[in-house]
């Protein structure tokens, strides 16, 4: 128990940090604007992620008196849209700052003295770590945010590693049942469970995400100009919006060049292809010849291993991931090569399905079947049967205790603000 709590702590000190870093790394004035209508001021999400930690942890958790008792209402994502969030009586800097501190000291003291084992909600830490979650992915969202920013780089980090192995191709998924979502993963949040069997047709699955120098074949192809690699929604969107290339790019001179956390360069072609919308990925897997994989499918590529026909927590094994198996925690700003992570591969040979990129699959967000709100109906259920595509694996703005084999992202087909590429399957004939 005693290993436990201190595990807790770090986690929450290393969420912390990253915290601190991105908002540290930009001045007052650049806190407090919105940089997007689509994303909050960062200065929101800092006292947001302090307000999530002092409901849970401090008042539920703990028992204790509020911190303060005025603001949860400013900073429930269901009472205010992003877009009108700049206009509330926001907590500035400063306050925000000494609010998420004296949350944080409370917390870690509710943390010392609380019983790890007697409830559900605190089992194996459960609530700390949904707490910590809560924080590493409002992390990705200001992660996400700085890429919207515009001004002077603020944010730097060593390029991605290399390719160290040639990976192109298909794998073969031989078809039958294998165990998708978990019972056993202890921090593992309410829409990842139960584990339940699935039963999946053989398929194939790319061996790597998409990478640039194919999807700018698309486009040189004109796939942007073909309505019959689009569907209807799709077509009408990439017309509405005005698409031709993925966020970010630009043409330059015969080829393309991205904007990356302030800086311009040219577009590298071995890297998975980043900021596409749901709709773009759907139009180039059709284009391809392909589509996208199911939900089921990707989590098949990730998790089965033939060889005992059970399930693991990651492609690699159940071991936690080190930097040698995938580029996640924003320890790189951009995608690695397709190839650079080969002790990272599934069983199979599938590569880099955590971390680089978010993979969008076809599937929407629904409750696996015996499904349970735990702890609360505003994390995933609120969600299911929206408008929304399920998005796998983890990319290089996710940190690993918001990773692994069962996690689930979701967001609306039109997004591309996130980092979001994606690879194709289809059905093995
Ligand atoms: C799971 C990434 C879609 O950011 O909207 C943060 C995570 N939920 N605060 C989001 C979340 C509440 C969520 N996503
Ligand atoms: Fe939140």
């Amino acid at each position: 128990m005693k290993d436990l709590r201190l595990t807790v702590a770090a986690e929450m000190e290393r969420a912390r940090a990253r915290t601190a870093l991105l908002t540290d790394a930009v001045d007052e004035t650049d806190l407090v604007r919105q940089h997007s209508t689509i994303m909050s001021p960062l200065v929101w999400d800092l006292a947001h992620v302090g307000n999530q930690e002092e409901l849970w942890l401090v008042r539920d958790v703990g028992g204790r008196e509020p911190v303060r008792r005025d603001i949860d209402e400013l900073y429930d994502a269901f009472k205010h849209p992003r877009r009108d969030r700049p206009a509330l009586p926001l907590l500035g800097p400063e306050d925000a700052r000494a609010y998420v501190g004296q949350v944080r000291d409370k917390a870690l003291d509710v943390l010392d003295h609380v019983r790890l084992d007697d409830r559900p909600l605190l089992n194996g830490g459960f609530a700390f770590g949904m707490i910590v979650q809560h924080e590493q992915q409002h992390d990705e969202t200001m992660l996400a945010t700085h890429q919207l920013r515009t001004g002077a780089p603020v944010l730097d980090a060593p390029a991605p590693p290399p390719a160290r192995v040639p990976v192109d191709g298909e794998v073969l998924v031989p078809g039958g049942p294998f165990t998708m979502g978990t019972d056993t993963e202890p921090w593992a949040l309410d829409n990842e469970r139960p584990a339940h069997t699935v039963d999946v047709p053989a398929f194939l699955i790319d061996a790597a995400p998409v990478t640039n120098a194919r999807y700018a074949e698309f486009i040189a192809a004109g796939g942007y100009d073909d309505p019959q690699w689009w569907s209807e929604r799709g077509w009408a969107h990439r017309q509405e919006a005005g698409l031709t290339a993925p966020m970010h790019w630009q043409r330059d001179g015969d080829g393309w060049a991205y904007t990356r956390f302030g800086r311009t360069e040219r577009v590298h072609p071995d890297e998975p292809v980043v900021h596409v919308c749901w709709f773009e990925a759907e139009a180039y897997a059709a284009w391809a010849g392909k589509r996208l994989p199911t939900e089921a499918e990707w989590e098949k590529a990730a998790r089965h291993d033939p060889a005992t026909g059970r399930s693991r927590r990651y492609p690699w094994g159940d071991e936690a991931p080190e930097p040698r198996h995938a580029n996640l925690g924003q320890r790189h700003l951009a995608p690695a090569a397709v190839g650079a992570y080969p002790d990272g591969a599934s069983p199979l040979g599938v590569h880099q399905l955590i971390g680089d990129v978010w993979e969008w699959t076809s599937s929407g967000f629904h409750g696996y079947p015996g499904f349970a709100v735990f702890p609360y109906a505003e994390y995933s259920q609120v969600f299911f049967g929206g408008d929304y595509k399920v998005l796998r694996g983890g990319s290089f703005g996710t940190d690993a205790a918001a990773c692994r084999g069962t996690f689930r992202n979701w967001d609306h087909p039109i997004r591309r603000q996130i980092f979001s590429g994606f690879r194709c399957a289809r059905d093995a004939v």
